[in-house]
């Protein structure tokens, strides 16, 4: 009978330690409410010893996700594990996840210990943890490059000591499949304890090789897959989930396993963690590429038409991903565009009408014809803008010439206040612009990344600014979509300084506690 594969995904944690600018309490919650409709079985959300906004984040995601297991790291150091509990402390079950360098490198070099002392070590965290839980996940750290005696003896150990899943990552994405599979199967064939946990496996795709691992370590008996949506995460990346979970539905023929994943949210939380996480995915990405599913050349769009599975192994519905021709102009209604968000796969109650509704007009009267990425942005944009915003961008000005400076007026809502500044440059209206937004915020930035994509075709395309800021030696990053590229600036730098400013209201709050 085919058995399951727990799915494991780390998006929130080895995916967004290696973004550049890290992720708001907001944004982790979206991901993770992606996470959950998508149906994975655990979540591992973040490091809460890190850093006030991971455990911040942590705490805010336990109280709010109802039927994923949660999951926190810690290292094998006391205050490690107490803290992970104590940002899951709402929840009556979670997971703390406990890891450790084995290999001669991490053990020598790193920590300058021997291998009895790691043991001990191990141990005695894996006690520390059961006063929190008996979901007690051990990552035997580098196990890809560690003697397969000692991987034996740390995971025997471990076993009997609670931990219930033993992970062997690839730490460094070193190893190459029959290897790897030949790893899992030699724990099998040695650890006499071995039955009493999950075995897990955790790759990372230093040589392009993270899935193929996972998959022969699958083949070879593990049963938990951990890895990233669009394979996010430290260096090359963590083995990129949705491959995984798809090959396995597409090759059940040989792999005789399943998951419970609704893979039909694929494509969805692909796009939320790419436009969030300010990861684009390359079009030839498998599975969520733009290409994934198209035909170009005359041969391959006769045998499509002739029958979809001559060139289609995997059908673009499997992933949530519905062709759709869309006419939606300013004539259009409220339902039409409600029904534009059905098709699409969203939820009624995954946004607000109304305001999607006044956005899309707004864009409908300025593009004449709004296509489907047009909504979608639209929709995660205005969701990821809180009603609350602190700052509000309520007009602007700028004259620009190719003789002269630029000079720009702003108007600014910040609370209850409404502030006027203006700036003059010979750098250009965007420079302007932010430079009559500093005068306002008084925020000590440095712009440190401006990026303008076209999203969308031709002329009347939107124009997506992403920008990174350094403030207080931590990067924010903020996103504006308009089809006036300055009003895209404007937007996107006032999103990073509500960002700060909430970033601040979170330190404001931690010391009062
Ligand atoms: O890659 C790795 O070894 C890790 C561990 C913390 C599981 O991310
Ligand atoms: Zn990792």
């Amino acid at each position: 009978m085919s058995e399951k594969i727990i799915i494991f995904d780390t998006s929130l944690r080895d995916g967004e330690q290696s973004l550049q600018a890290s992720l708001s309490v907001k944004e982790k919650l979206q991901i993770a409410m992606a996470l959950e409709r998508m149906n994975v079985d655990i979540i591992e959300v973040g490091f809460p010893i890190s850093s006030p906004g991971d455990f911040e984040s942590v705490r805010t995601i336990s109280k709010n996700i109802k039927n994923t297991r949660i999951c926190s790291l810690a290292r094998c150091i006391d205050e490690d594990i107490d803290v992970a509990a104590d940002a899951m402390s709402i929840l009556d079950f979670f997971r703390i996840h406990i890891f450790l360098g084995t290999s001669n490198l991490h053990v020598h070099s790193k920590l300058k210990k021997n291998f009895n002392e790691i043991i001990s070590m191990a141990i005695r965290s894996i006690k520390r943890a059961k006063r929190y839980t008996d979901d007690i996940e051990f990552s035997c750290e580098d196990a890809g490059r560690t003697s397969i005696d000692n991987l034996c003896r740390i995971v025997e150990q471990t076993i009997k000591h609670g931990a219930t899943t033993i992970n062997i990552p690839d730490t460094v994405g070193y190893t190459i499949p029959d290897q790897f599979g030949k790893i899992i199967k030699s724990l099998y064939q040695k650890v006499p304890n071995i039955d009493k946990a999950t075995i897990s496996i955790h790759c990372h795709d230093d040589l392009g090789m993270a899935v193929g691992n996972s998959i022969s370590a699958i083949m070879a008996g593990a049963r938990q897959v951990e890895g990233t949506i669009n394979g996010i995460g430290e260096r090359a990346g963590n083995a990129a989930l949705e491959e995984i979970i798809m090959a396995i539905q597409a090759r059940k023929d040989l792999l005789n396993v399943h998951t419970t994943v609704n893979t039909t949210e694929i494509y969805r939380t692909s796009k939320i963690i790419s436009q969030i996480c300010n990861t684009p995915i390359p079009a030839n990405k498998a599975i969520v590429g733009s290409n994934a599913f198209s035909h170009s050349s005359g041969i391959h769009q006769d045998g499509v038409l002739k029958n979809r599975e001559n060139y289609e192994i995997i059908s673009p519905r499997d992933i949530g991903l519905k062709e759709v021709q869309l006419n939606l102009t300013s004539r259009s209604g409220r339902a039409a565009v409600r029904h534009r968000m059905r098709v699409m796969g969203y939820k009624d109650s995954e946004y607000d009408i109304n305001e999607l509704y006044s956005s899309f007009l707004k864009l409908a009267d300025k593009k004449g014809q709004v296509f489907d990425y047009d909504l979608e942005a639209l929709a995660f944009i205005n969701n990821q803008q809180e009603s609350s915003e602190y700052f509000k961008l309520k007009y602007f000005h700028v004259k620009s010439s190719s003789t002269g400076s630029a000079e720009a007026s702003v108007t600014l809502i910040c609370g209850k206040e409404t502030i006027t500044q203006s700036a003059k440059t010979g750098n250009g209206p965007v420079d302007a612009v932010y430079r009559a937004l500093n005068k306002i915020s008084e925020y000590k930035i440095i712009l440190q990344k401006f990026q303008l994509v076209a999203k969308g075709k031709g002329k009347d395309a939107l124009g997506q600014v992403d920008i990174l800021v350094e403030y207080n030696k931590r990067i924010f990053h903020g996103i504006g979509l308009e089809t006036d590229i300055i009003e895209s600036s404007a937007k996107a730098m006032v999103n990073v300084l509500n960002n700060i400013w909430r970033a601040n209201q979170v330190i404001l709050k931690l010391r009062q506690m």
